[in-house]
């Protein structure tokens, strides 16, 4: 059945990237496509009829412009605009207001740190393959030998006479047993698990319980599920291992007193590297520690790479590993007070 121009018009606007409102001319909202619905987190139902300055304060910036479109009859572009949408939640937009006839306004953004997000994530994926095309060749290269080494401790061990001694063969097969297991932590796990439907909200919960039981008093872990999000295909252990990998730095960098925020959400039609998916899920780790030192900011998803003394620099690139097994990615953003690892997670159809 072909569809009528009308309803084309409306799948056409449904399906365009670029967000797209229509106000009357007290900003109130009247219409507003599903990419403005993704953009402000927002559904046609709550927002129409309710001023865009009062559901998103951030857009007082636009009054100017609004009034000028609207005195002078002409369209007005403003670029690059930084918009305070929720707390912790800025976006820089290009933003286009036209007046229709009947005093509306239609309002377009551009979301551009978008396309930054985009080209820093081409960069992520790189670097994490990269990192562990190397990591393999040289862990490969460490194991063996490794293992002769041991053998040949293990072996002058049971020649020696001298009891005392036995002191010395021990340093040597227990460091090669660090060694080796630091080496393993490195390669990271096999991929050849089998994914099982896995509700998302059972692994957070899991790894909401164990950062509990290892932190002191004064901290607080909050969460803020969407219990929307459907089965996704995983090998549970594996995301436990790599949320609680960032939980656990989450911790650490807050010490005795702080607050950890989980938040899951969906997102429709997104893309992940070069891939387009239908659903993702968004999970945010948010603490409000002293974030991440800047010299180590673009370093941290590389192996060995640490700001703690005690660190060694495993825990980031192993999550980044396991996440990317699963066709998603770890981003993160931060800045003293404010840091927020995001991992994203396509969630195909478990049975397609
Ligand atoms: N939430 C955070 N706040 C501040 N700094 C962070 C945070 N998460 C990570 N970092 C920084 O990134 C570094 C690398 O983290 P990563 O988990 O890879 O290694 P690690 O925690 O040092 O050691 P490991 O996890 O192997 O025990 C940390 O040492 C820390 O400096
Ligand atoms: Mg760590």
């Amino acid at each position: 059945m072909t569809q009528s121009p009308d309803d084309m018009a409306n799948d056409v606007l449904d399906h365009l990237t670029r967000a797209v409102l229509v106000t009357d001319a007290q900003c109130r909202v009247q219409w507003l496509n599903s990419a403005a619905q993704t953009l402000l987190q927002i559904s046609s139902r709550q927002a129409v009829g309710e001023s865009l300055m009062h559901l998103f304060p951030g857009f007082a910036v636009l009054d100017e412009a609004i009034g000028q479109a609207l005195d002078q009859g002409a369209s007005y572009t403003e670029r690059e605009i930084r918009v305070m949408l929720a707390a912790e939640r800025t976006v820089t937009l290009d933003c286009a207001i036209t007046p229709m006839s009947s005093s509306s306004l239609l309002l377009e953004f551009e979301q551009l740190d978008r396309h930054l997000r985009i080209s820093r994530e081409n960069q992520l994926i790189a670097q994490s393959h990269a990192i562990r095309e190397l990591t393999r060749g040289l862990a490969h290269e460490i194991k063996n030998p490794l293992g002769g080494l041991r053998g040949a401790a293990q072996l002058l061990e049971s020649d020696l006479k001298d009891a005392e001694q036995h002191e010395y063969t021990r340093i040597i097969i227990s460091e090669a047993d660090r060694l080796r297991a630091l080496v393993d932590g490195l390669l990271g796990p096999a991929s050849r698990f089998e994914k099982k439907p896995t509700n998302l909200h059972e692994v957070i919960e899991r790894v909401r319980y164990l950062a509990m039981a290892e932190s002191p008093e004064g901290i607080t872990i909050e969460r803020d599920y969407d219990p929307s999000l459907p089965l996704l295909p995983a090998v549970e252990d594996q995301l436990i291992q790599a949320l609680l990998n960032v939980v656990r730095n989450a911790l650490q960098a807050l010490g005795d007193r702080g607050t950890i925020h989980l938040q899951t959400r969906s997102q429709r039609r997104f893309t992940i590297g070069e891939k387009q998916h239908r659903l993702v899920a968004r999970i945010d780790i948010t603490d409000d520690g002293p974030g991440i030192p800047p010299a180590l900011y673009d370093q941290i998803f590389y192996p060995m790479v640490t700001g703690r003394a005690e660190g060694s620099g495993i825990g980031l690139p192993m999550a980044q590993t396991l996440v990317n097994q699963h066709g998603g990615l770890i981003e993160c953003s931060s800045e003293p007070g404010c840091t927020v690892f995001t991992v994203w997670l396509p969630l195909e159809d478990c049975d397609e």
